[in-house]
């Protein structure tokens, strides 16, 4: 049956551009600036120009920030309750004028008018819904945490009304104030929603919107008065954001590119698999970051499989946006198409089927048709760079292990789908595949109480529920954190260090590395001395260099069984290090003692104790969450181990501060590798024993002393370590930290020149220590369908 052509009327949007007289200054403290430098907003399915936007300056980022700052403490004051009146007015007010919404950002991005009016809309409103409860519940759910302050959010033009509900609605629900950035390409829905903010009682200065290209993006990014960034867009600009806000403390997350697997077994019921595929790669053109872009489909129904795709490729209408029976309308820009216009001819050139059905391309405007590559190699181009339009590229696989191996076969790790009648095949596969969301016999389903974001150069942080929340507050424990690392009571510690060099520990001994729990010489066979406080010489440690960590790094891979232990024997085994340190309490106590001249060392012994039965505790109770999303289904959030994390440990408290954070990295199953504190190293070396006798598997935790400086320079450009945490006070090593770490998106926790009171519960210790070892992995699940 041939349908007719069923055009949606874009007579009220026109008005409304009209209305604006088709130029749009920038909205700043609720009120909209005279146009300025102006560039055009283009209909992309043809070409014709829709309006006029002005190009933010510096000064306007400034007067944006300014602003925002100035409300701050006002829509703070206003409480849950009153922010929550204001979010529900704003989701109401969305719900009401959503078909203008619709048809415009139709206009804007040429996406078609049925994934605008029945997924972005629904979904823009149900976030507004969502957060205003979340600001009703603050004060009650996120009782140890405040507001960041004012944040900065940068966005894509993929879903530009819909990025901008997931940036700024939890945003303003935790207190936040807000200058946010659309992209160049899509801001008018922006623009509208500004006039919406006024309607709904938003005061002034709360939300304030800024439009222009990179060069706003960028003045956000390096604006001193910004607490926060918060940005979505492709992992190259995730980088230079990496690079750029390194060392100025300010938060961030990153949610950026990707090359999801879509694994199709063959006990799959193949025709659901087949629709799911659709709404996988040819959802709005497949310029969606989690697209399934790589379909991995088990060899013995891959013809069978790939037949039934083609069939449906055939069906697949494409046309005017505007147009309610397309499928597939125009890509947001002409550079769009001849980007992936080139990397399909590259795929043909390298000798790549290419199938794409007969359709007729509209003369004007940027299109691209439904592709489907198969005979690609592993490595091509096309099967590791994010294409980001209509193109899938197909490959097959025999087993369960190699479907695996092909699915994290990227730098990327947003999502993945799984398609198998076999439960248990489905959550065999789910824990394996490295990513933020994995959906199971479902594809592309988002919704407001599920975190969404990435693994690996995907980024971090979660955006969504309770998780995405988090990245929108500070813990009110940070603040207490004193100016400058707090130093150990010093005195009448001489006569006892004394006693402990010449007592306790023979003169002459080299501590080594502990790499993969073993003892191993140091490889460029240097050694450094590390005297007491009285200057005396009390022991030499090894130099450890990059070879040592490269050795420590492949002991710690190695140990991945710990990841998949239980968390009882997890906690068991933090509880037999404790047992074992509090048998030698006084031993440790006298080397403290010696190196630092603390005359409390006991009680940092026995605090030490202490954090270790506080993280053995919280091992198996760290739990993750089952979100209810509107759909025949759960979403359970999952908390897993980063993977293995490089740990530059503080000077003050040696040992404590060592156990406070490796403690909680490998209570969730990660994997350490440690530079303990450089100018007092020696509580760590004494722990080796500690640990062997503790049944702590070797290459869990590996120990390399040395210069600080150094190991954590090696630790943030090593490519197999997932996360660097450097808490020594080094204000400038914890900068050059943060920008090394963008190379390979790790994620970072650093302490800065502040200090952090290691006795104290709540500073070095709690859920956000946690949520520092973790990353959070939503898993849809269908459920009482
Ligand atoms: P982009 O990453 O350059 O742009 C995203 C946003 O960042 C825009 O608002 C842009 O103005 C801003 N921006 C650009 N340079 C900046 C800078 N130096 N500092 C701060 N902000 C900056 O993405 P673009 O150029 O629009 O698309 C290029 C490719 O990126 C796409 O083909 C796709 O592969 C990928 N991409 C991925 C997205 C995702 O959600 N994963 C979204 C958009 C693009």
């Amino acid at each position: 049956m041939e349908y007719g052509p069923a055009p949606e009327s874009t007579k009220e949007a026109q008005a409304w551009l009209d209305q604006h007289g088709r130029s749009f200054g920038l909205f700043i403290n609720n009120e909209w600036s005279a146009a300025g430098e102006l560039f055009a907003s283009i209909n992309p399915a043809d070409a014709s120009k829709l309006a006029d936007l002005t190009q933010a300056t510096a000064g306007d980022v400034d007067r944006a920030v300014a602003a925002a700052r100035a409300a701050q403490p006002g829509w703070q004051a206003l409480g849950g309750h009153g922010r929550a009146k204001i979010m529900y007015a704003l989701a109401r007010l969305m719900q009401k004028h959503a078909r203008l919404f619709a048809v415009l950002e139709t206009l804007d991005n040429g996406k078609t008018i049925r994934e605008t009016r029945d997924v972005d809309l629904p979904l823009v409103a149900r976030h507004f819904y969502h957060h205003a409860g979340w600001a009703q519940l603050q004060a009650e759910e996120f009782a140890d945490y405040r507001a960041v302050g004012v944040v900065g959010q940068i966005v894509p033009w993929n879903f530009p009304l819909l990025m901008l509900a997931w940036k700024i609605a939890p945003a303003m629900a935790a207190g936040n104030t807000i200058v946010f950035k659309p992209a160049e390409f899509t801001s008018l829905t922006a623009m509208l929603f500004a006039e919406i903010c006024v309607q709904a009682g938003v005061p002034a200065g709360v939300v304030n919107i800024v439009t222009g290209d990179g060069r706003v993006g960028e003045a956000i990014v390096t604006h001193p008065g910004i607490d926060k960034l918060a940005f979505t867009g492709s992992t190259e600009v995730g980088r230079l954001i990496r690079q750029a806000s390194a060392g100025s403390g300010k938060k961030l997350s990153l949610e950026l590119g990707g090359k999801s697997p879509f694994i199709v077994f063959d006990d799959a019921d193949l025709d659901a698999a087949v629709e799911g595929l659709v709404d996988s790669i040819w959802f709005n053109q497949g310029q969606v970051c989690c697209a399934g872009s790589r379909l991995l489909v088990q060899e013995s129904v891959q013809e069978k499989f790939l037949a039934k795709l083609r069939a449906r490729m055939d069906k697949l209408t494409l046309g005017s946006p505007l147009d309610k029976s397309m499928d597939i309308g125009a890509l947001v820009d002409p550079i769009q198409q001849q980007r992936i216009a080139g990397l399909v001819d590259s795929a043909r050139a390298e000798g790549c089927t290419v199938y794409q059905p007969a359709c007729e391309i509209p003369a004007n405007g940027a299109w691209y048709p439904p592709t489907l590559i198969t005979g690609a190699s592993t490595s091509a181009a096309v099967a590791q760079a994010e294409i980001f339009g209509p193109v899938l590229v197909a490959m097959s696989f025999r087993t369960p292990p190699e479907a695996v191996q092909l699915a994290n076969n990227t730098v990327y790790g947003l999502a993945a789908c799984v398609w198998t009648e076999n439960i248990s095949l489905a959550l065999d596969m789910a824990p394996q595949i490295k990513a933020g969301v994995v959906w199971i016999n479902t594809a592309n389903q988002f919704d407001a109480a599920c975190g969404f974001g990435g693994y690996r150069e995907s980024g971090y942080g979660r955006e969504g529920g309770r998780e995405g929340m988090y990245e929108y507050m500070t813990a009110l424990a940070e603040d207490a954190r004193p100016a400058a690392p707090v130093q150990p009571e010093q005195g009448k510690a001489k006569a006892k260090a004394t006693l402990a060099t010449g007592g306790g520990f023979a003169i002459d001994r080299t501590a080594k590395l502990y790499i993969g729990g073993k003892q191993a010489r140091p490889d460029g066979a240097y050694s450094r001395a590390i005297n007491g406080v009285d200057g005396s010489f009390i022991a030499e440690v090894g130099e450890g260099n990059r070879k040592d960590i490269r050795n420590a790094v492949e002991a710690a891979h190695k140990a991945g069984g710990w990841s998949k232990a239980t968390a009882h024997n997890r906690a068991q085994v933090l509880y037999y290090i404790a047992e074992n340190l509090a048998a030698r309490a006084d031993e440790f106590a006298a080397r403290i003692a010696a190196m630092t001249g603390d005359r409390n060392a006991e009680k940092e012994v026995q605090a030490s104790i202490e954090r270790l039965f506080y993280y053995a505790a919280w091992a198996d109770k760290y739990d993750g969450l089952a979100h209810q999303p509107p759909m025949h289904g759960i979403t359970v959030a999952l908390n897993e181990p980063i993977g293995v994390i490089g740990i530059v440990c503080p000077n003050e408290a040696p040992l404590l501060g060592f156990i406070s954070l490796v403690a909680p990295a490998i209570a969730v199953g990660n994997r350490v590798v440690v530079v303990p504190s450089e100018a007092h190293p020696l509580s760590a070396t004494d722990l080796y024993q500690v640990f062997d006798t503790s049944d702590l598997p070797g290459g869990v935790v590996n120990i390399i002393t040395g210069s600080a400086d150094e190991l954590a320079r090696t630790l943030a450009t090593h490519s197999d370590i997932d996360a660097v945490w450097r808490h020594d006070g080094s204000a400038a090593g914890c900068a050059e930290v943060e920008r090394l770490s963008a190379s390979s998106l790790k994620r970072t926790w650093v302490g800065g020149a502040k200090g952090r009171d290691w006795y104290s519960t709540a500073q070095a210790g709690g859920r956000a220590v946690l949520a520092h070892a973790t990353q959070v992995k939503n898993i849809w699940i269908p459920y009482g369908v």
